[in-house]
């Protein structure tokens, strides 16, 4: 471990450690352990935490086989892919990591250029700092087809197409020359999470469309698996367990500028599978910023559905709403970072996100509608391939559904309640269940549940909502809800035996108060 980490760290002994300076975020003095015998690294300054794979992965933004790959490599492995065409392949895009550094750096030579002075002027409106412009190294592509070729000339036009910087015309007999892809534009360097250059977005100065220009997918660039300023945002993110998914460039930068370092961008598509994993490595419940008008709303329920079948345990997102027309960049203006955060700290966790879009505004005037409405939400909760998640969610959208549309009844009169002991309560009592219930009828519907388990799963829904007077009786009932939830074959002693201590008494009291009725 300490030798893969020594390579990018310079690591010094520390008792039974190896120490350095955290190579995944920016520190002056060490916090960063290595643990040989345990094989495991630490950083008790941003929580970068892993072994040698994870490590390897987050420094070279490489994929797990293709670390595991390169740790053999490192290690003189015999390895199969060793050969001749891999060597080249690595070569090619060491040279296309070096092409697309000399166009940033090129891109951010012309910004102080006379020839930038209307790009510095539109940074200027934007209300950017020269630090800003600095920290997210932007520049200006000349208004010219050949600027940048003449420019990169050294690294010739083949390598300045495989890296996306100038469109090469359909090959002929007399096709005319390579030319810059990128014009008259202000540029952002979009970097993997290592800082590397791998794409740029370039931005119109005026109203000329499109607005914004990416680079096409290169060797280095897959617009899918890549989130616009991940490397500047991981760190921050891993130590404030909060990772911000704003729509835009301007967005990240704006709300880096007036502090907010931990948003990262999609690359001006919806969120894809691979982008939410990225996301998930940095921070359990990352906040995704939706506008408030009805398409910024269509969008985060996509993204909410997307991310269903992902779910884990513990791993999930969060949904900020903007006031309608507003992104990040113009509340920020506005408002400050305290408009911001304001957005942020009132943040909807999905199963609400879902809830609201499924049940806002639908027509439940009839039995049909509603059922539709309910089958819907089941449907969402089926999405969801984790087996416990799903079953609560379908759990929460039902009972949400039912306290919803629940209406007060007459309480039921049932024939030859209070002889039994402890009765066992009939499906029809349950169905009847209300929250008018005498106390003897509260008590005689939880002993039966005790008595019988199967009768909870069978009236989930009728039994979650009776809102029960008696705190004893509501731990007790929730306790028997949530026993249920998790084994619904549970047995009578199993379920006696998976009660806390609360809900314990409580049933021994209602289990007793039968008996004296008896
Ligand atoms: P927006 O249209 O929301 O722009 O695009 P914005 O971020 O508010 O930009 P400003 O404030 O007008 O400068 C959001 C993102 O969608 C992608 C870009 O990645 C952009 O950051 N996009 C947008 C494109 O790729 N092409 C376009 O023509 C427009
Ligand atoms: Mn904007």
């Amino acid at each position: 471990m300490s030798t893969v980490a020594g390579r990018r760290v310079k690591l010094s002994r520390a008792g039974r450690e190896m120490k350095g300076c955290c190579p995944f975020h920016n520190e002056k003095s060490p916090s960063f352990f290595v643990n040989d015998d345990k094989g495991f690294y630490h950083c008790f300054g941003c929580g970068a935490h892993g072994d040698v794979i994870r490590f390897v992965v987050e420094q070279e933004g490489l994929g797990f086989i293709d670390a595991v790959k390169s740790l053999a490599a490192e290690a003189g492995l015999a390895m199969p892919e060793a050969s001749p065409e891999a060597r080249e392949r690595a070569a090619a895009a060491a040279t296309l990591h070096d092409v697309l550094r000399d166009a940033a750096a090129a891109f951010a030579v012309r910004l102080r250029h006379d020839a930038g002075g209307a790009c510095r002027a539109y940074v200027a409106t934007r209300g950017l700092s020269a630090a800003t412009v600095e920290a997210f190294g932007l520049g200006f592509a000349d208004d010219s087809r050949t600027w940048l070729r003449a420019a990169l000339a050294n690294h010739g036009d083949a390598k300045l197409i495989e890296a996306g910087l100038l469109i090469a015309p359909d090959a002929g007999g007399d096709a005319p020359a390579p030319y810059d892809r990128f014009r008259g534009r202000l540029m952002f360097p979009i970097r993997d999470p290592r800082g590397r250059v791998i794409a740029f977005g370039g931005r119109a100065l005026g109203d000329v469309q499109p607005k914004y220009l990416n680079s096409p997918d290169t060797p280095l660039f897959d617009k899918g698996r890549t989130l616009y300023n991940l490397d500047r945002a991981g760190p921050v993110a891993r130590k404030s367990q909060r990772l911000i998914v704003v729509e835009g460039y301007m967005d990240v930068i704006a709300l880096a500028q007036a502090g907010v370092a931990d948003a990262v961008a999609p690359l001006g598509t919806a969120l894809t599978e691979a982008q939410l994993a990225l996301l998930w490595r940095y921070a359990p419940e990352p906040v995704l910023c939706f506008d408030g008008d009805a398409a910024g709303q269509r969008a985060a329920l996509r993204a909410a559905l997307r991310a269903l079948p992902l779910l884990e345990p513990g791993k999930s997102l969060r949904f900020a709403t903007l006031p309608p027309g507003q992104d990040p960049d113009d509340l920020v203006r506005t408002g400050g970072a305290a408009a911001v955060e304001r957005v942020l700290a009132a943040a909807e966790p999905l199963i609400d996100r879902l809830w609201r879009s499924e049940t806002e505004g639908a027509d439940t005037s009839t039995p049909e509608r509603r059922a539709a409405v309910l089958a819907r939400l089941d449907a969402h909760a089926t999405t969801i391939a984790h087996p416990d998640l799903a079953r609560f969610y379908r759990t929460e959208l039902r009972d949400r559904f039912y306290a919803l549309f629940r209406r007060p009844e007459r309480t039921p009169w049932v024939k030859g309640m209070g002889r039994m002991a402890p009765a066992p309560p009939s499906p029809g009592i349950l169905r009847a269940a209300q929250p008018a219930m005498n106390a003897t009828m509260i008590r005689q519907i939880l002993t039966g549940c005790l008595v019988h388990p199967a009768l909870i799963d069978h009236g989930f829904e009728r039994l979650a909502a009776i809102a029960l007077p008696d705190a004893g009786h509501a731990a007790l009932l929730a306790a028997l809800l949530d026993a249920a939830t998790a084994n619904p074959d549970i047995t009578a002693s199993e379920l006696r035996a998976a009660l806390p201590a609360r809900a314990a008494a409580a049933a021994d009291a209602a289990l007793a108060g039968s008996n004296q009725i008896a």
